[in-house]
């Protein structure tokens, strides 16, 4: 026996060679262990919130820090709304806490473009920037966020910074995308086939590519799980294009957490409910708000260059604040610090409606020459005087609060005396009866918003 039959053959070797450079390009994909996973489901359901420290150092590493927060201001002295001209959400502030907050906004969104990213020169009351316009929507959606869906957003809260990280424009949001090619097999017979077998899904997946339009602006169902073992016929389950749907939604939620299915679900049951999932199907529903009553809303006020293929506005989903962690920002706790931010600004309610002798006063919401039913009750009295006398007629004079353009105002004004006149023609009375006469004045008030300020007079005459 030589020593040549104890070594393995030379092309034994070489295989062996190869498959353990095989064995690592296969691994490279791999994360490196040990890696650190906690239980947060009940004993036994394998759920686990997994962290591997290595990847998650780098990945700290290479977010943007938020700027530090200046300290809060006292919340003495004048109000904001009171101070300024055009202040609609934020008039409650102090005036130094509302500097404070326009200076954060400024870190926030626009920290290259500085304070006339939303404002003109040195005018700030002006609101002809379209972004301007959509900022204070924004601090409504905020305020809201932090007020309404505090069953998601918890103690750590939203700010701008969530959502937008120093850029005008959030990096990740969604636009309904270009349908694609009809399915070219069959000469286009098969119709769109929402991008099946092509990997441009979520996740570079073959699934469908748009799961975001149905669950997170519609309201479509997300139940896709069978309630018996084998399909039974109808109405067990859902069609396969749902559950395709539904998962591609689901590679979403994981992708944007940095999290697998089983942060939220016990995986011996997708339809069960456990705290993380109920905190997701919270995130769901408030999504659908977020994009339906704020942002949606904000298309026809935002350049046409800045809308998707569609025209429609870049919408948010769950990687639009979560950017990868499980809560936003590691849970940093921002928001708490901005009171600005943490109630939903009270809608103005009207004053009610005055009615006195040969006089009525009928108030408006701010900006508009929409008389509401209840003002028009003021009315009333001054219809049956001019009933008792046919030689009467009616003066109605329009005015407007002290907030705003100027010019803008004074056609608000004539509109709401415009839209009083209309409700007396309605009732019945005979248009030589009902004079316009335009005050002197129409600005009623000396500065800022003021509901007083925002009506309508009618005298007898
Ligand atoms: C991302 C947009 C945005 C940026 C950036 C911004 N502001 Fe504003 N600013 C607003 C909005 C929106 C309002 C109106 C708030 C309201 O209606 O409650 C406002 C109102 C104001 C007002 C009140 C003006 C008036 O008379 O009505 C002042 C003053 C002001 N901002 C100062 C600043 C300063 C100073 C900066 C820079 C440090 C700044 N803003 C940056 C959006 C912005
Ligand atoms: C939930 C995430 C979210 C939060 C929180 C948020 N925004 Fe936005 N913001 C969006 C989305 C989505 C858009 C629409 C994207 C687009 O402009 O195409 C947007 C657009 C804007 C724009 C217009 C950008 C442009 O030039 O097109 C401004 C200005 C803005 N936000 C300011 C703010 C301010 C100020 C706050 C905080 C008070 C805020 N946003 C909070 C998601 C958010
Ligand atoms: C961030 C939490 C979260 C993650 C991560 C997540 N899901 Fe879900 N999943 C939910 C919620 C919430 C619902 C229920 C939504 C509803 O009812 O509106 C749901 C529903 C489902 C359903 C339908 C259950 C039924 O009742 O029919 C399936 C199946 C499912 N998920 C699979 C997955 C898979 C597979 C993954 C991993 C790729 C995953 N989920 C990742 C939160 C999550
Ligand atoms: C407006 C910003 C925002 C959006 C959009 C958002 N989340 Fe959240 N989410 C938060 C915040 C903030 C927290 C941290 C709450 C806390 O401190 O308890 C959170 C927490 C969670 C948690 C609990 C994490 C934990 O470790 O306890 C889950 C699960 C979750 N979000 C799922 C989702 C899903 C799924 C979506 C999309 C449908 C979504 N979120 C969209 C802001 C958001």
């Amino acid at each position: 026996m030589t020593a040549r039959t104890h070594s393995p053959a030379p092309w034994l070797a070489r295989l062996g060679a190869v498959a353990a450079l095989g064995a690592t390009l296969l691994l490279a994909g791999c994360e490196r262990p040990p890696v650190n996973t906690s239980q947060q489901g009940f004993r036994g359901t394998a759920m686990q919130h997994t962290v591997n420290p290595r990847l998650a150092a780098k990945e700290d590493a290479a977010r943007a820090v938020p700027p530090e927060d200046a300290p809060p201001a006292s919340a003495d002295g004048p109000k904001a709304g009171q101070v300024y001209q055009n202040v609609k959400v934020l008039g409650d502030l102090s005036v130094a806490e509302f500097n404070r907050h326009m200076n954060a906004i400024t870190q926030w969104v626009s920290p290259e473009q500085g304070c006339n990213y939303c404002h003109v020169g040195a005018n700030f009351a002006d609101d002809s920037k379209y972004s301007k316009v959509v900022a204070r929507r924004m601090i409504q959606m905020t305020q809201a966020l932090n007020s309404q869906w505090k069953v998601h957003t918890g103690a750590t809260g939203v700010t701008c910074y969530t959502c937008h990280r120093g850029a005008p424009v959030p990096a990740n949001m969604w636009f309904k995308p270009l349908t694609p090619v009809r399915n070219a097999s069959y000469g286009g017979a098969l119709g769109n086939d929402f991008g099946q077998n092509k990997a441009t899904g979520p996740g570079l997946t073959s699934l469908p590519y748009d799961p975001y339009s149905g669950y997170l602006l519609g309201e479509d169902e997300i139940k896709v799980y069978g309630k018996q073992p084998l399909p039974q016929g109808i109405g067990n389950g859902a069609p396969i294009q749902q559950a395709e749907k539904t998962y591609a939604l689901m590679m979403h939620f994981s992708k944007s957490l940095g999290q697998n299915c089983t942060f939220c679900h016990n995986s011996q049951n997708f339809g069960g409910w456990v705290p993380k999932k109920v905190t997701a199907w919270h995130g769901i529903r408030m999504e659908r708000d977020i994009n339906n009553t704020y942002v949606v809303p904000l298309t026809d006020t935002l350049p046409k260059d800045r809308l998707g293929p569609h025209g429609d506005i870049g919408k948010a989903y769950c990687a639009t604040c979560h950017q990868g962690q499980n809560k936003p920002l590691g849970g940093k706790e921002m928001a708490k610090l901005y009171p600005g931010l943490q109630v939903l600004a009270p809608l103005v309610t009207l004053p009610p409606p005055v009615a006195e002798g040969g006089r009525s006063v009928l108030f408006f919401g701010v900006g508009s020459h929409d008389l509401v039913a209840d003002q028009t009750k003021g009315l009333e009295s001054l219809l049956t005087a001019l009933g008792g006398n046919p030689r009467s007629v009616v003066l109605v004079s329009g005015y407007h609060s002290a907030a705003g353009e100027k010019a803008t105002n004074q056609e608000l004004a004539k509109k709401r005396a415009q839209a009083v006149r209309d409700a007396l023609l309605a009732a019945g009375v005979a248009p030589a009866r009902v004079r316009l006469d335009k005050p002197q004045q129409t600005e009623a008030n000396v500065v800022g918003e003021d509901p007083a300020a925002r009506r309508v007079e009618v005298r007898l005459q």
